[in-house]
Formats: C-alpha cells, sequence, structure tokens
C-alpha cells in the first residue's frame, strides 16, 4: 500500500500527528479499509489520555503500554507522544493499519515504540509472563471485548490498568438477551438506565474471568457514550474476596429498583413480577480519589472540554447508589411536566435522601430514596 496524498491525510489529536485515510474524515461510517479510524471516537481517546496520566502519575513500576487493536494507531500514538512512558507496542492484524501507524510515529519522533502484526491473543499471550505484562493493556475490537478479557487480564501486570471498549451496544442493551447472555454471561433489562447495565455486564464477565484467574479487579472509571461503553480497571494479582457480583431487580410495574446478592421474584413495593438483569457488577463502578485526581490532570493535556464535565459528574456520583432516574421516568409516571434536574436532586436532599446527578445521562439523577418517596416528594413540590 502506498501512503498516497490523494488517500491519506495528516491531522492532528490532542497533541499528536496521525496519518489517516481520507475517507475516515468524509464519510458518515468510517470504512475498515485500508484501515480504521473514527474521528468521532476523539472524546474517548482524550478520556484514556486523562486515564492513563492519571494512573502513570503514581504507578511506580515500568511504564509499559500494551496495544491489542491499535487500528491507525491513534491511542498508542497519543500515549507515546503526551505522556512520559517507557515502552509502548501497538498491535493490529491490519498491515495497512500498521503501515500508517509507522508513518506517523516517524512524524511524531517516537522512539520508544514497536508494532505487531498479531491476532490480538497470540499478541497478549506474548507479554503474559511476569517480567513482559503491561501496566496500561487496551483493548478495542468491534464489537464486544469479551472474547479478549483472558488475555487482556493475563498481559496486565499487578497494579496496572486493564482498558475496555464495547461497542455491540444492541447486544448490551437488551435487545438480543441471548447473545448477551452467551457473550458476557448475564442477562439485560431494558430500563431507562440501560447504559448503567450494560457497564455493569461487561464489568461483571470481566471480574468472573478474572477471578477464575485468582485476580482481582477494582473499576477506576466508566465512560457511557452513544455509541460505546469503556472501562478501566486496575487488576490485583490476588484472589477477589468482594460480593462484587449480583442482580439489579426492576418492577417494570412500578419502577421500584435495587440490588441483590440473589434473585428474587416480587416487587416489594407493588408484588408484580419482578425483572431481573445480570449477574452483573454491583460494586462500584468509579474510584472516588482516582476520579479527583483524574480532574487535577484534565488542565495539563489538550483535551475536549466536555471530560472536565463530565468527570465532575463522575466524582457527585462516585458514591453514590446502584441505578439511577430520569426526569421523563418521573414525569410520565405522574403524567406531569418534568421537574428540573437541580430542583429535583435539592428536594431530595432537603429530605434527608442523598442525591446526585449521574455522568450517564443529561437528565438521570442518583438517590437512595425509593420510586414512591420520590413521587411524594414531587408531589409536595409541585
Ligand atoms: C475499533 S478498531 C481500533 C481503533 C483504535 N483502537 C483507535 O482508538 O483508533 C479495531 C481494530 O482491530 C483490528 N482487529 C480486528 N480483529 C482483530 C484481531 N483478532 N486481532 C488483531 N487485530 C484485530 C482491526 O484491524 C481494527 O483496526
Ligand atoms: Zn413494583
Amino acid at each position: 500500500m502506498e501512503l498516497s496524498d490523494e488517500c491519506f491525510q495528516e491531522i492532528v489529536e490532542g497533541d499528536t500527528k496521525l496519518l489517516v485515510p481520507k475517507k475516515s474524515i468524509t464519510e458518515k461510517v468510517p470504512p475498515k479499509k485500508p484501515a480504521f479510524f473514527n474521528p468521532k471516537a476523539k472524546l474517548n481517546r482524550d478520556f484514556s489520555i486523562v486515564v492513563y496520566a492519571t494512573f502513570l502519575k503514581k504507578f511506580q513500576g515500568p511504564k509499559i503500554f500494551l496495544e491489542g487493536l491499535s487500528g491507525i494507531g491513534a491511542r498508542g500514538l497519543r500515549v507515546a507522544k503526551e505522556l512520559e512512558i517507557d515502552n509502548l507496542v501497538i498491535n493490529d492484524l491490519n498491515p495497512s493499519a500498521l503501515k500508517m501507524a509507522k508513518y506517523s510515529s516517524n512524524l511524531n519522533d517516537i522512539k520508544n515504540i514497536e508494532f505487531s502484526e498479531l491476532e490480538v491473543c497470540r499478541f497478549l499471550s506474548k507479554y503474559s509472563k511476569k517480567g513482559k505484562r503491561g501496566s496500561i493493556v487496551d483493548i478495542d475490537p468491534f464489537g464486544s471485548p469479551a472474547a479478549f478479557f483472558d488475555c487482556g487480564v493475563r498481559a496486565t501486570m499487578h497494579g496496572g490498568i486493564l482498558s475496555t471498549a464495547a461497542t455491540d451496544l444492541q447486544v448490551l442493551n437488551g435487545l438480543f438477551q441471548n447473545a448477551c447472555k452467551r457473550k458476557y454471561g448475564g442477562i439485560p433489562v431494558r430500563t431507562e438506565y440501560g447504559n448503567e447495565i450494560a457497564i455493569r455486564l461487561v464489568l461483571g464477565c470481566l471480574r468472573m474471568v478474572a477471578a477464575r484467574l485468582g485476580v482481582e479487579i477494582i473499576p477506576m472509571f466508566v465512560e457511557s457514550e452513544m455509541h460505546y461503553y469503556r472501562t478501566y480497571v486496575k487488576v490485583l494479582n490476588r484472589p477477589d474476596q468482594q460480593e462484587n457480583i449480583g442482580y439489579i431487580l426492576h418492577c417494570k410495574n412500578c419502577g421500584n429498583r435495587k440490588t441483590s446478592i440473589n434473585q428474587e421474584l416480587d416487587c416489594e413495593l407493588c408484588e408484580s413480577k419482578i425483572s431481573i438483569a445480570g449477574p452483573l457488577w454491583i460494586g462500584k463502578i468509579f474510584d472516588k480519589e482516582f476520579v479527583k485526581n483524574m480532574l487535577n490532570e484534565i488542565p495539563n493535556y489538550k483535551v475536549d472540554k466536555m471530560c472536565e464535565k463530565t468527570t465532575l459528574k463522575c466524582l457527585e456520583e462516585s458514591e453514590m447508589p446502584v441505578t439511577y432516574f430520569t426526569l421523563d421516568e418521573i414525569a410520565s409516571k405522574m403524567k406531569s411536566s418534568p421537574p428540573k434536574l437541580e430542583n429535583m436532586i435539592s428536594n431530595l436532599q432537603k429530605n434527608n435522601f442523598k442525591s446526585s446527578v449521574t455522568s450517564f445521562s443529561p437528565t438521570g439523577f442518583r438517590t437512595n430514596a425509593k420510586i414512591n418517596e420520590i413521587v411524594e416528594i414531587v408531589k409536595a413540590n409541585q
């Protein structure tokens, strides 16, 4: 493949020059050939820069980044150019993508980089021995990352970060329940907070794989956007003693929901049959200290303004209950126009309930109040 001017273009993302296929910029859906690059995924790469910078600041071991499915190398090259790392290996099955990545690495004068053209699990398996593992490992496939969890966990060193992306939204959001059970070992339920269930299904599957390998995972940060779900977990080489796997029990009749280690049949508020999502991750999805540190790092990097806005919301919701409510859900229940988000949250707090915004939805709020208590509070303030 010749890297001719009419087919390729140099762009700058963050502080990094990238050679990309022209069509990936001009066409609505970026083509997979000659190589895949999605300009719309800039925000998620920006978040990666912030998360990895936060992690690297405190990490004492060797700083090695392993990228299993690099495409044209946008994420990995940004890591090498914008962060302080010792070594970087980027891997993709597509030789054209790697050729472009090599060209871009020269554009940025990156020296501490190696390229690899292997199937992702073969690549990660090469780095699965003590002393060879990555301190940051990224898995960013088309569709589900679940098939790569085993090799991803094995290739991440003790105390390192494993990041994954899922784009099989229809599966995780409950359109194809059987496919979700097959791929992630859990079942979704279609609810207003489906994106949170999806992230928890991904984390639940990752936890089950890690636990099987005698490894613990601790979620540091998660990101839910229109087209993808990303998770960042710390990997610790010790057996997981926590009860972080369970179910979300959701009543489609009255909107009541809760988490439980066990399945239950009936809603405790209206006695209707309850819908059960899971097994999935019911523990924390944000590490409060880590998210605070992310906010300190953001000003040091050329990242989208949304990073700060979203991270502030993540900080607020980091210790709040599992699942959120939406204003529309409350309004349709009450057959009235939706209350304002600030009012909803402050009225809940005035009534001694916890409440916060959520990064998962612009009209969502978290609270420990139950649906009947929320409705009472809205009525009292109408
Ligand atoms: C979603 S793209 C990666 C995008 C990239 N991480 C970024 O941030 O721009 C997925 C990539 O995985 C590669 N790929 C697909 N299956 C693979 C496999 N089994 N092993 C290695 N690479 C694979 C594709 O060639 C494609 O470049
Ligand atoms: Zn109910």
